[in-house]
């Protein structure tokens, strides 16, 4: 399937794609998130812990290059990449590992360890900042995210 790109997102937008996103995410889910300091990762990936299940996930108030939640049904591995130096740093702390725990990751920053991430995996590329609206593209690498796409943004 080609890229899919949804214009015209305004964020309580980006919370409901979210929310709908995280309700058919299945074990060993990837998505790599890709976009400028204030886009929208973490709102999005705020929203899709939401539909997950997952209850208060803040922003934490200091870095982590991780952070564990136990969502419904599956857990979610947030990353966030944008003070890592290099991929090593993110094999060092056990990223390989995440992956195959058969929860959902989620990278942030995802153009910063592109070399690490999975073959098969959701790529969403975010534009636009401040109180602009903001444009989302899709692009499913595996047939199980072009499903995701075909539930939620399709
Ligand atoms: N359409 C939108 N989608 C997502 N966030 C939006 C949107 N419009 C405004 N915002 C605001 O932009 C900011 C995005 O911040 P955040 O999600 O932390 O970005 P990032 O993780 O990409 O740095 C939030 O303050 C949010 O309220
Ligand atoms: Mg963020």
């Amino acid at each position: 399937m080609p890229e899919y790109t949804l214009p015209c997102m305004l964020e309580r937008d980006t919370v409901s794609l979210g929310k709908k996103i995280g309700t058919v995410l299945f074990p060993g889910a990837f998505i790599a998130l890709y976009g400028g300091l204030g886009s929208g990762k973490t709102t999005l990936t705020r929203a899709i812990a939401e539909g997950m299940g997952i209850q208060g996930m803040m922003p934490s108030p200091t870095y982590n290059l991780v952070t564990e939640y136990g969502g419904k049904d599956l857990a979610l591995y947030h990353f966030d990449a944008y003070r890592l130096e290099n991929v090593s740093e993110l094999l060092d702390i056990g990223f390989l590992d995440y992956c195959y725990k058969n929860g959902v990751v989620i990278m942030e920053w995802a153009d910063k360890v592109l070399d690490a991430l999975p073959k098969e995996r959701l790529d969403i590329h975010i534009t636009g900042c401040g109180n602009q609206y903001r444009t989302m593209v899709f692009i499913p690498h595996g047939t199980a995210y072009t499903e995701v796409l075909k539930e939620t943004v399709i």
